[in-house]
């Protein structure tokens, strides 16, 4: 996951003036939601998206019926949409930053069905129209930390896992929730040898049942872009990024930590909690800052914060825990 060239589309390339703060633009759709109550919008056609899609900026059509939600952060700069949708980690479809953009457009999102197995009541498939219907769904803006030291600042939308969670009927002896990413050899013929797919990830319960970790379907009040994770990904914002896995289609229970992609791929150098922290370098670089993608090259790095900023809602978690061991 180390960045080894300069990025196309982040840093220098787009102005920060380009960039759409989150009040403008919950407030373009608290007005299009206004306009569409009075009728109004039977006008509506080209006026509205050029509403929806100003400038450079790459807009959503804010497709998903959504609620603000008390948990989202505020007073973050919003990454523009253009960067979030072509900077991205996507190993099934390439390597390379530009990749998933280029590549992921045959991931087939519908029908979608999300196996739920392992230490629980009643297994099932649940379908991803059911999912998005299980709970409202939220605007939930979250910092990004990428292990390899960049970040951004997304708009997701989604609803708390621990909502389906609950749904679910875990059994007592279930301590972990493993995450299994869409894996078909032919439609993601991108991905480099060398890895255990299907892409791997996992929480213990408790950190899946925190209801900062994020079932996520959309973001920028659209559904999720396929490089992003279509249909529906996780987030768990205090950890770094390579643990919200992409695309899922099955959520298992289990009694044993789970092995994940990274960790069984260079165990010195992904752990298995992979808490952002400052404190705890990765082998080969600092993580003490980050650069924010989207900002001028010259922009100085930002310090990263422990748990990403979220140790309020998450430092108990890990009570007691020498988190340089498990890191
Ligand atoms: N999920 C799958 N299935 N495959 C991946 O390669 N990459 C991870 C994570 N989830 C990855 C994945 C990494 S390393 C990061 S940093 C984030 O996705 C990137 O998410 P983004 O592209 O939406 O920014």
């Amino acid at each position: 996951m180390l960045i080894r060239k300069p990025d196309p589309v982040s840093g220098s390339n787009i102005p920060s003036s380009e960039i759409t703060p989150k009040e403008k633009w919950l407030n373009r759709r608290t007005f299009i939601a206004a306009a569409a109550a009075s009728g109004a919008v039977a006008l509506a056609g080209n006026r509205l998206s050029e509403i929806l899609a100003p400038s450079r900026t790459v807009h959503a059509n804010a497709k998903l019926q959504t609620v603000p939600s008390p948990l989202t952060t505020t007073g973050e700069q919003l990454t523009s949409l253009q960067n979030i949708t072509h900077y991205n980690n996507f190993y099934e479809f390439g390597t390379d930053k530009s990749d998933p953009s280029a590549n992921a457009g045959g991931l087939p999102t519908r029908p979608w069905n999300v196996k739920i197995s392992g230490l629980v009541k009643a297994p099932k498939v649940i379908d991803i129209d059911t999912i998005l219907k299980l709970h409202p769904l939220e605007d939930r803006t979250y910092r990004f930390r990428c292990v390899e030291g960049w970040s951004m600042v997304v708009p997701w939308v989604g609803y708390s896992l621990s909502e389906l969670i609950k749904t679910c009927d875990p059994l007592p002896s279930a301590k972990y929730v493993q995450f299994l990413s869409y894996w078909d050899r032919h439609v993601e013929k991108w991905a480099p040898g060398g890895y255990n797919w299907p892409y791997s990830e996992g929480l213990r319960m408790d950190e899946a049942m925190n209801p900062l970790t994020l079932l996520t379907v959309g973001l920028y009040g659209d559904v999720l872009p396929n490089q992003d994770g279509a249909p529906v990904r996780i987030i768990v914002p205090w950890k770094y990024g390579f643990k919200s896995a992409k695309s899922i289609v099955q959520i298992k229970f289990t009694d044993k930590q789970p092995s994940t992609t990274w960790n069984d791929a260079a165990p010195n150098e992904y752990g298995f909690y992979s808490n952002v922290n400052p404190n705890v370098d990765h082998p080969r670089w600092s993580q003490a800052t980050e650069r924010r993608i989207g900002l001028p090259f010259y922009a100085p790095r930002k310090q990263t914060l422990m748990f990403n900023g979220y140790g309020d809602q998450v430092a108990s978690l890990y009570n007691g825990m020498n988190l340089k061991k498990y890191y």
